[in-house]
């Protein structure tokens, strides 16, 4: 296969990150331009063993900047997309920037392929764009659920995946997307769930739990999200979305969080329920049936297996976390209420 060269959004990030070093070890012919802003999110050292990599090029920038934009598009053949804002907590505290970055900034870059002729635009999206899912009830989210996002993070995540499509219905962009569900691993920044329980327990400090406990999550262990975005990006179809979960069944935060206790040897008494987010979503499972009948893909890593190798990953990798749990201490402050 002739060499291809990707440009990257957001590769800086959690999922960015994983799946540079996904690609670079599974198409080490194909080149990588990491456009990333660098925000308190984007972490260098995430890509720290692939810097002098020749296939690889660090772009510091933003993706709202046109100009860079339309500079670096020039030679490119693939557009991966995933820089966003994307704490929920954060876009309760100041949704602004979430406006800015995962709406305009993607338009900036959707006319950018326009301009360039990009022969395929891949838009990297989540499942929080269908709103929330009852209780006990065993609906899931599929490719037809109609959009409901009730946070700033989703909602503005949603403006981003209307714009891709209009952009592919009005001027024919060449695009796939797809809304995956809580993905998880190693390099994921210490404020999301898992990694702060891991990492609070490594210190001996509790894990502060939303509201009741009961919320469920869908969750996907990141090295099986990597190869969604492969098959997607080889077999896709133009124009269309596919829906990307795990193998959990309706696991609630707190039995998730029961799990990690144990898989760490620590007691139940280290669980600290907090004041709950607002408008927390219940409910999220998807329906990942499309990508599986269509295009052969199916995740491979259980709960289990996947949160072993992240507390592993956390406890191998400290001067990787220390610094950036340092950095959101104010965060941490601002958020958290008994
Ligand atoms: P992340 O917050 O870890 O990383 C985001 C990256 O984007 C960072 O490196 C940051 O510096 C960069 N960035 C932010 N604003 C930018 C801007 N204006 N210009 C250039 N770069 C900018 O996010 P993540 O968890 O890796 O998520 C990646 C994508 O996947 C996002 O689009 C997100 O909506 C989507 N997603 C994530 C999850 C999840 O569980 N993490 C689930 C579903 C969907
Ligand atoms: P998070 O990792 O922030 O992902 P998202 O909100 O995008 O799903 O949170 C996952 C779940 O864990 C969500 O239901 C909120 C809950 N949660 C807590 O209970 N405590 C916490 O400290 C955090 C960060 C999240």
């Amino acid at each position: 296969m002739s060499q291809r060269t990707l440009l990257v959004t957001g590769g800086a990030g959690f999922i960015g990150s994983n799946f540079i070093h996904y690609w670079l070890n599974n198409y080490p012919e194909d080149k990588i331009i990491n456009l990333d802003a660098l925000t308190y999110a984007g972490n260098l050292s995430s890509l720290a063993d692939i810097e002098s990599n020749p296939n690889y090029v660090f772009v510091e920038g933003n993706i709202t900047d046109r100009e860079l934009v339309n500079k670096i598009m020039d030679d490119i053949d693939v557009v991966v997309h995933f820089a966003a804002e994307t704490h929920v907590d954060r876009s309760i505290l100041n949704p602004d920037v979430f406006l800015q970055t995962n709406v305009m900034g993607t338009q900036v870059l959707l006319d950018s392929a326009l301009k360039n002729n990009i022969k395929h635009f891949h838009h990297i999206s989540t499942d929080e764009v269908f709103g929330s899912l009852e209780l006990g009830s065993s609906k899931k989210f599929d490719e037809n659920t109609p959009y409901d996002p009730r946070s700033p993070y989703s909602a503005a995540k949603a403006g981003s995946d209307h714009l891709v499509r209009a952009y592919g219905e009005t001027y024919g962009l060449p695009f796939t997307m797809t809304n995956c569900s809580n993905n998880y691993g190693g390099y994921h920044h210490p404020e999301k769930l898992f990694p702060l329980a891991i990492t609070n327990l490594m210190d001996g400090l509790k894990v502060p739990v939303y509201g009741d406990g009961l919320n469920v999550r869908d969750w996907l262990y990141v090295q099986d999200h990597c190869s969604a975005i492969d098959r997607v990006l080889t077999d896709g179809k133009k124009g269309e979305t596919y829906l990307v979960g795990g193998l959990t069944e309706d696991i609630s935060n707190l039995d998730v969080v029961k799990l990690i206790l144990n898989l760490m040897g620590k007691s139940e008494d280290m669980i600290e329920y907090v004041t709950d987010r607002k408008g927390h979503d219940r409910r999220y499972a998807v329906d990942w049936s499309r990508l599986n009948k269509e295009l052969g893909w199916e995740p491979s890593v259980v709960l289990e297996e996947g949160l072993e190798k992240t507390i592993e990953w956390y406890k191998d990798n400290q001067d990787w976390w220390r610094p950036l749990k340092e950095e959101s201490k104010d965060f941490f402050e601002q958020n958290y209420k008994k």
